[in-house]
């Protein structure tokens, strides 16, 4: 009869043996498979007489168990390694730099948010940011609009959750707790931004709030998601003149027209006062827009001098201190500078189109 300890270590040998998964399964099939050797002993159980039966039938079964164990801790053992060896073969080196025949391409509304920032950092703004959902408190009632307050309208707002018309208020106490007076909604603006800054940090303070928006709204010039720059500046001096100094110089750095007209038009925005709406100079030749040249006027923008009552909801002393605050739409600003003609087509993820306008990784 087969010594059961021999044929034990012999097969033990051979799940050593094994250098890999392939070999461990020769192994593991020529012991227990269908006709290995340890199968072809269970059949001649019955031949055997009933007295030895049993008890030799519990030891293959031990012996079964002890190499099926064997079997799957060698397994484990090469899986590990295989995967050691994977690792190191496919190991990437991620400090090569990029290769130019890879087509990705950096979305315009990355670059456009990219380029504003680099053109204002080196005056001091550094970037904040803040949900883009957001309380009634901060999206509407600190910027000025109280509940009833008819700018709340023009915004085209998406409410989250039940309410009635969405007029909050600053008497809804905890700016950050929605009520059914005050639901929380997409932001409608970066401007919450601002509010966030002024009452976690004390000026000096300069931030430019890129992010997204929200409105509902959609055609040809208006999507229900795009994207906005807001920059503020709050200081002991700061006064009109600056505001009109960075906003010239930005918007002739970002197009490229050192000379262009720029022209700041009185408006209404209840966080800002006084208000205005900045046109740059355009020709509109067969209706193409050309900008820096004729006179016609495009408006880009919206700003104005921080209104005392934002100051104030924000804790921050109107008597001591003032400055201004502007607000832009990167899509707009894109389609101007890069002459895309429909703000809907930045988000269909159109390969063609991402090729077309996207830039590349390695600059240009
Ligand atoms: N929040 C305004 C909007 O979305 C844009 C804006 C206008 C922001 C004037 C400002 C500002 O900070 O001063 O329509």
């Amino acid at each position: 009869m087969t010594d059961l300890s021999t044929l034990k270590s012999e097969v033990q040998q051979a799940v050593e043996a094994a250098n890999d998964i392939a070999a461990l399964e020769e192994a593991r099939v020529s012991a227990l498979g269908k006709k290995g050797r340890v199968t072809e002993l269970l059949k001649t159980l019955g031949t055997l007489p009933e007295t030895e039966r049993k008890d030799f039938g519990a030891r293959i079964n031990v012996l079964k168990s002890e190499l099926e164990n064997l079997i799957e801790a060698r397994k484990a053992k090469l899986g590990t390694a295989a995967l050691d060896a994977r690792l190191m073969s496919e190991k990437a080196d991620v400090t090569l730099s990029v290769r130019p025949e890879d087509k990705g391409a950096i979305h315009p509304i990355s670059r456009t948010i990219a380029d504003i920032v680099a053109l204002l950092s080196p005056l001091g703004f550094s970037v904040a940011e803040g949900p883009d959902i957001e309380s009634d408190f901060y999206n509407f009632a600190a910027l000025n609009m109280p509940p009833d307050h008819p700018a709340r309208q023009m915004q085209d707002t998406f409410y989250l959750g039940l309410g009635d018309s969405g007029a909050g208020g600053l008497e809804s106490s905890n700016p950050e707790s929605p009520s059914p007076q005050a639901p929380m909604v997409l932001r409608t603006h970066t401007s919450p931004v601002q509010v966030r800054t002024m009452l976690q940090s004390k000026p000096p303070i300069r931030i430019l709030a890129p992010g997204r928006v929200f409105r509902r709204d959609f055609d040809q010039t208006h999507a229900p998601m795009f994207h906005q720059v807001e920059g503020l500046v709050i200081d002991e001096t700061t006064h009109m003149g600056h505001l009109k100094g960075v906003l010239m110089d930005f918007l002739r750095g970002f197009f490229g027209v050192p000379d262009l007209k720029v022209r700041f038009r009185p408006s209404y925005f209840p966080f800002t006062e006084p208000s205005a709406e900045v046109d740059i100079g355009c020709s509109r030749p067969g209706g193409k827009i050309k900008i820096g040249e004729g006179d016609d006027w495009l408006e880009v923008l919206g700003c104005g001098m921080v209104h005392g009552k934002v100051l104030n909801n924000c804790n921050i002393d109107p008597a001591k201190y003032q400055g201004f605050a502007f607000g832009m739409g990167v899509e707009r600003l894109a389609m101007l500078k890069y002459g895309i003609p429909d703000l809907r087509t930045f988000f269909e993820a159109d390969l063609r189109w991402l090729r077309h306008y996207g830039f590349s990784v390695l600059g240009d």
